[in-house]
């Protein structure tokens, strides 16, 4: 059996995690998905949306994903790959090069990225989102009343 590992935050789990996924486990017969815990992205200065048990519970529902632990440091890869005889060490482009000490151990992928999708992009939608939520509950009602009207005048402008 063909064993693949990769490693990631996995927040608000979008298109571009499951197209990893399942280009990572077409590399094998097995996947290991190392998720990052808080502390440890607290540690690089991540603020993760979806806390570890729920990006951990997404994770492993997904058809291509065969086992998930934890990611709760940067050296534990080499002991990884040794303790669970993984053959193939699979990662994003945006990591090229950094992952080649390994070669020794396994072999080394760099999957293609899918482009226009974070998510860093999906929390900055949701920040925007909240600005203007928060903008519109302090207009004050008759300001809201006003800006209606002039909605209004303009949607009926001919
Ligand atoms: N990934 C990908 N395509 C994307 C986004 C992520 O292939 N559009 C890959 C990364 O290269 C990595 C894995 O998905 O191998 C997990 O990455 P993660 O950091 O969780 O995803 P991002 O969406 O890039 O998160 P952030 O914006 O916080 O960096």
């Amino acid at each position: 059996m063909k064993k693949v590992i990769t490693y990631g935050t996995f927040d608000l789990l979008h298109v571009g995690h499951v197209h990893l996924l399942r280009r990572a486990r077409e590399l094998g017969d097995h996947l290991t998905v190392a998720v990052s815990t808080d502390r440890f992205n607290e540690g690089k200065g991540k603020k993760t949306i979806l806390p570890f048990a729920e990006r951990v519970e997404i994770v492993r529902s997904l058809r291509y994903v065969d086992e998930v632990i934890p990611e709760i440091s940067w050296e534990q890869k080499a002991d990884d790959v040794r303790r669970l005889q993984i053959d193939v060490f699979a990662i994003g482009a945006d990591w090229t090069g950094k992952f080649d000490f390994l070669t020794p151990l396994c072999q080394v992928v760099y999957l293609p990225r899918t482009p226009d999708i974070s998510s860093s992009q999906l929390k900055a939608e949701l920040d925007r989102l909240q600005s203007v939520q928060s903008l519109l509950e302090r207009i004050h009602g008759s300001e809201l009343k006003d800006l209606i009207g002039v909605l209004d005048k303009i949607v009926h402008l001919k």
